[in-house]
């Protein structure tokens, strides 16, 4: 993207952020000097955290096919869902079920220009202006209603996004208040950094302060915490790369996983 475009979109080129630093971890284009820079930053202290990335990636991979697979769910609400990546949730679950539906949510100017160039309409999906501590808003949204039923079972995702929502904007009551919403049969997927209990260490500090105090790790219980009331699907809450996969778990501060609503 350029600094002209930049410009139109009324964005800061100059302020890293979180949905372009994320797609310059996974080697995408769609990022500034200031975020390749934020990014790289994150990368010397923690070399690990590129692979993390990916490994986060294909926990939503793996998670979407099993959802439609196995139980059987057919719309997706990917809120956070960030700059088009490879393997985006309407292809992976369209490949398992031609019918599958799909709403890409996010609040980012730059996501929603990206997405919208690229995933909106005519593909069974629809790119939605919304932001999670408005999860009413999201759900009555025209443009998601016009591809997602309300009465029949939904899979919400938040991958990589709630650790932006500080506790002062209640994230549990957020996830409730989705998940209320909804029928039976459907499911919660989350992928959450955890402060591996040692909030204090250096690398956790110093990430933070790249981010601008935005990005929150959180102790695995508060994670596990967010599950409340809907019964936990495969293995619980563990390190992305063992949800489903047979990699070891070497990101063990990044943990995911998948629980149904009774
Ligand atoms: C790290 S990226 C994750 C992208 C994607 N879920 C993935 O895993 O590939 C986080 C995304 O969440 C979005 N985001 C952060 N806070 C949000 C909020 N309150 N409402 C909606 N989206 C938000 C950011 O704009 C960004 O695109």
């Amino acid at each position: 993207m350029s600094e002209n475009e930049a410009g139109t979109l009324k964005v800061d080129p100059h302020l890293p952020n979180p949905a372009r630093i994320y797609n310059y971890f996974l080697g995408g284009k769609d990022n500034f000097a200031a975020d390749r820079a934020a990014a790289e930053q994150v990368l010397a202290m923690a070399p690990e955290v590129r692979a993390a990335v990916r490994e986060n990636r294909e926990f939503l991979v793996r998670a979407v096919r099993y959802l439609v697979g196995e139980a059987g769910i057919k719309q997706f609400v990917d809120i956070g869902a960030g700059i088009p990546a490879e393997r985006p949730v309407h292809e992976v679950a369209q490949g398992v079920d031609p019918a599958a539906r799909v709403a890409y949510v996010d609040n980012d100017t730059v996501v929603l220009v990206h997405a919208r160039a690229l995933l909106d309409r005519g593909r069974g999906t629809a790119v939605v202006d919304g932001d999670l501590r408005r999860p009413e808003d999201i759900l009555d949204s025209p443009d998601l209603r016009r591809v997602i039923d309300l009465g029949e079972p939904v899979a919400v995702i938040l991958i990589a996004v709630l650790h932006f929502v500080p506790d002062g904007d209640d994230p549990t009551g957020i996830v409730r208040r989705l998940m209320d919403r909804l029928p039976s049969g459907s499911h919660l997927v989350i992928s959450h950094i955890s402060d591996g209990g040692m909030p204090d260490d250096p690398r956790i500090v110093r990430t933070r302060e790249l981010y601008q105090g935005a990005l929150i790790f959180r102790p695995r219980e508060r994670i596990e915490s967010f599950f409340a009331g809907l019964e936990r699907v495969g293995p619980g809450l563990v390190g992305v790369a063992s949800w489903g996969g047979d990699g070891a778990d070497e990101t063990s501060w990044w943990l995911g996983g998948i629980a149904r609503k009774p």
